[in-house]
């Protein structure tokens, strides 16, 4: 099997590589990036000319509900709404039924997607049995199954002790602890952004120090222990400034941010679209300003979808009844390209960094180089293409999304894994 991606702009910042070049794909890797490449007998030939050619895009935060809520997704859709977003790997999160706590769980997501996956999935394991927050999960047994990192996503583990020693076992196994930073007694009942809108609206609010007060402790504890702390979707400029300031001290910690955390704001919650309900809460201008400024500038080390996939069921309710989350795969990419490259904050080297290499220095994963003799995982994205975004197009089962109608220029138009082409121009080929 031969592939010839023909005449892209091919960026990957670790090689060194921009410029108009050929790749050629045989056997699963890359065989040659050069110019004017000719293609072998029996060859595919794509033309990529006005695209670019990047290093695989990997997101670091997906939740593909197996086992428990087939009914809201898959590993089997979730990974071809990976594939449709232009991601070659994801990293699926534990807070499955029952939560992914011990290694025969582990084996069971990483069977999955070995039968059934488009993209590569990494598995991450919870922090405490069935995410209680009460008792150390067996994080031995996860990792030795497979285990990139451990999380109790979706809630912090409250007890700080219990906190520190699940950071000393991960250390231990050389695995980061991915945190979700709410204090669950500040959050109380909060629903949304705590400020003058939940006031109008009449929603129990979440104020920002529910985050922040988290991300402290964490850094400290991160310190004391000397483990690998990855703050999960920060939300706040606060706690950005918290994180700026603990890697200037030495802190071994990375972060990460959502696309709708770096583009939308608490006025998406008007009207109470229970899309936009979402935890952390979708904050202010000036939160996003800082979240997009912390982005371009390296504090934020990775974009992760958090991607959330809920039914109709669970979304058609009253606000604050409504489950929180939303889905990403399928819109991150273009998102950024549409705000940041095309308006030339980000560069196409920066957004290799912050979507590839960045989520792949954080958990533990190989470079995705496009370089001769490295497996082919490439993400091809066309900056002109203009499109609006349709959830009834989703690979994903669910269509939970604030974005549906948005109109964006940019968009990934080929998801290539091990060689094979997994996508071209939004249609899947698995
Ligand atoms: O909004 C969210 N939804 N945030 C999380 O951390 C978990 C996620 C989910 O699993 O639905």
């Amino acid at each position: 099997m031969e592939l010839l991606l023909r005449g892209g702009r091919v960026v990957d910042p670790e090689q060194g590589l921009d410029g108009r070049l050929d790749v050629r794909i045989a056997d699963g890797r890359v065989a040659e990036v050069g110019e004017d490449l000719l293609p072998g007998p029996g060859a595919e030939v794509r033309d990529v000319a006005g695209m670019v050619v990047l290093p695989g895009l990997i997101d670091p935060h997906v939740h593909l509900r197996e086992p428990g809520r087939e009914d809201a997704e898959t590993v089997r859709t979730g990974t071809r709404a990976a594939a449709r977003g232009g991601f070659t790997a994801v990293a699926a999160m534990p807070n499955t039924r029952p939560a992914i706590d011990r290694e025969s769980l582990v084996r069971f997501v990483l069977d999955r997607a070995a039968r059934e996956g488009a993209v590569r999935v990494y598995a991450i394991g919870a922090v405490t049995k069935e995410r209680a927050g009460e008792e150390l999960a067996e994080m031995g047994d996860m990792a030795r199954a497979g285990a990139v990192a451990f999380s109790d996503d979706g809630s912090a583990v409250m007890n700080a002790a219990l906190f520190r020693r699940a950071l000393e076992y991960a250390r231990g196994h050389g695995r980061p602890v991915i945190v979700h930073a709410e204090d669950r007694n500040l959050v109380g009942d909060g629903v949304m952004n705590e400020g003058a809108l939940s006031t109008r609206l009449g929603l129990p609010g979440v104020p920002a120090a529910a985050e922040e007060v988290m991300v402290a402790r964490d850094l400290l504890l991160a310190e004391l222990t000397g483990a690998r702390l990855h703050v999960a979707h920060v939300s706040t400029a606060g706690a950005l400034r918290l994180i700026r300031e603990a890697k200037a001290r030495g802190v071994r910690v990375t972060c990460e941010v959502t696309p709708h955390h770096l583009f939308l704001t608490e006025e998406a919650v008007w009207g109470y679209d229970t899309n936009a309900r979402v935890s952390p809460p979708l904050r202010t201008e000036a939160d996003c300003a800082a979240l997009q400024e912390g982005l371009v500038e390296g504090t934020i080390d990775a974009v992760a979808t958090d991607h959330a996939p809920h039914t109709r069921e669970e979304k058609l309710v009253e606000f604050g009844l409504a489950a929180p989350g939303m889905v990403g795969l399928e819109t991150a990419v273009a998102l950024v390209v549409d705000r940041l490259v095309r308006t030339g904050r980000l560069s196409w080297a920066g957004l290799a960094e912050r979507l590839s290499y960045g989520p792949a220095r954080v958990l533990g994963l190989p470079l995705n180089a496009i370089a001769p003799g490295a497996p082919a995982d490439l993400t091809v994205v066309d900056p002109g293409a203009e499109w609006t975004v349709d959830p009834d197009e989703f690979a994903s089962k669910s269509r939970n999304t604030p974005f549906a109608g948005w109109r964006l220029k940019g968009r990934p138009a080929a998801t290539i894994v091990a060689g094979r082409l997994l996508m071209w121009q939004g249609e899947l080929l698995v």
